[in-house]
């Protein structure tokens, strides 16, 4: 990491900006928030944005012609510009969804619909054409967002998935998917930041490789976008997904990044109101992209939230962001390394990995280990974290995920490994050193 981490004295201040760390300092114990991959805490200056829009602002967008919608539509897209420029991207290219599964099913069920006929009379959808002897590249590691869309495509047009498969710590290579991928590879969809081992796949290496056998790449960006600097051009993918509950904004808002001649062959998924140019009895036609893919009333204040969280992460700044949570890393892993009994689950080269660490304690069941961690205040996911095929090839069904975030203190790092031992401790599980 070259950027300069934040210090403690700026994760200090950075917390004295979150509601949330502020309510509970004053607490005997306040609770170790090691969450934030599952959902991230929001400083003021998101949950003011929304109030103050609400507040002065609030009114339905891009209806009517009233200055009341003028100034409404122009928080929204503006935001989308902002939301745009944090990812390298085009206001063009970002499309609103519900989060991130909601993204990556705009992308599956939209080319679902290019093959179900005509593609919705959408120019250019015959692009995404699919069919038996094509196949959908994904990897062992997927969260299921990334994994049963493609399922439910593959089963639709008789495309084959396959898959990469993952190795005994959880990685894959760069020669792994040459190895899977081939001419008649379709689309090569895979995570940037897994969210059970936190490997960092190289992801402008691999958008090159599908690009080179004809394939769509689809970014699954959830766990990226938050905590590494992230720019979608110079990565060169076709398609990329992200939530914006996970980087400190509002749930019910995500993202879709689409390149723009790719949005506009595809088909929408979700029909109806503001997303149309002509409608008759029998048929519609669609508005171009992103309008087509955001039919229906919009979440407006939760998109001015997340344009206020990108400004939040921009005034940060994401490298010096980056570089304080690869030291958090680097000392989960050490500490998880210390502990015998314990097994990291993904690579142990902290270089290979970002964002969180997950265990599996020999002996326990991580509903136990999360209900002792609960117990001590430290706050973090047990279960398959929505990767079971993941657990699965690592020979376990569920484990026990920490996760940092900008505001992360090494103190609360060290109440993770410390109940870890705890809950060794006191279920009496033998350790040999
Ligand atoms: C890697 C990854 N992909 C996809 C998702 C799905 O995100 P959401 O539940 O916000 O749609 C998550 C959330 O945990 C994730 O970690």
């Amino acid at each position: 990491m070259s950027a300069l981490a934040l210090t403690a004295a700026e994760v200090a201040d950075l917390r004295a900006a979150f509601p949330y760390f502020v309510r509970h300092s004053s607490e005997e114990r306040p609770p170790a928030y090691l969450d934030s991959a599952a959902t991230s805490q929001r400083p003021a200056a998101v949950l003011d944005a929304e109030r103050e829009f609400l507040e002065t602002a609030n009114a339905a967008v891009h209806r009517g012609t009233s200055g009341a919608v003028g100034a409404a539509t122009e928080a929204f897209e503006g935001a989308r510009a902002r939301v745009a420029a944090f990812v390298g991207a085009s206001p063009d290219e970002i499309v609103w969804a519900e989060n991130a599964t909601d993204a990556l099913n705009i992308v599956a069920l939209g080319i679902g619909e290019a093959n179900a006929g005509a593609g919705l009379g959408v120019a250019g959808s015959e692009r995404y054409a699919l069919g038996a002897g094509d196949e959908i590249l994904v990897t062992e590691a997927e969260h299921h967002a990334n994994l049963i869309p493609w399922q439910r495509l593959a089963a639709k047009t008789g495309a084959a998935l396959k898959f990469i498969p993952v190795r005994e710590d959880g990685t894959w290579t760069l020669d792994d998917a040459r190895a899977a991928i081939t001419s008649r590879t379709r689309i090569f969809a895979f995570a940037h930041i897994s969210n059970v081992t936190g490997f960092i796949a190289p992801v402008a290496e691999l958008a090159a490789l599908a690009r080179e056998a004809g394939a769509l790449s689809v970014l699954d960006a959830c766990q990226s976008v938050p905590h590494v600097p992230v720019d979608l051009h110079e990565l060169g993918v076709d398609f990329a997904a992200f939530s914006g509950h996970k980087m400190l904004g509002p749930n019910g808002i995500g993202v879709l990044y689409g390149r723009p001649e790719l949005l506009a062959a595809l088909p929408p998924s979700r029909t109806g109101g503001s997303a149309i140019t002509k409608v008759t009895m029998e048929s519609a036609e669609f508005m171009p992209p992103p309008m087509r893919f955001e039919p229906g009333t919009q979440p407006v204040s939760q998109v001015v939230g997340l344009g206020a969280a990108v400004d939040f992460l921009s005034g940060v700044g994401m490298d010096r962001s980056a570089a304080r949570e690869h030291e958090l890393v680097e000392r989960l892993v050490a500490g998880i390394a210390e502990t015998p009994g314990i097994r990291l689950l993904g690579p142990s080269d902290t270089s290979q990995r970002a964002a969180l660490a997950a265990v599996s304690v020999d002996g326990l069941h991580a509903h136990d280990v999360g209900q002792f961690l609960d117990e001590q205040g430290v706050l973090v996911r047990v279960g398959h974290h929505c990767a079971q095929p993941l657990h699965r090839a690592f020979g376990i069904a569920s484990s026990t995920r920490a996760s940092v975030h900008l505001t992360t203190t090494e103190d609360e790092v060290d109440r993770f490994v410390d109940a870890l031992r705890g809950a060794q401790r006191y279920f009496g599980v033998e350790v040999s050193a």
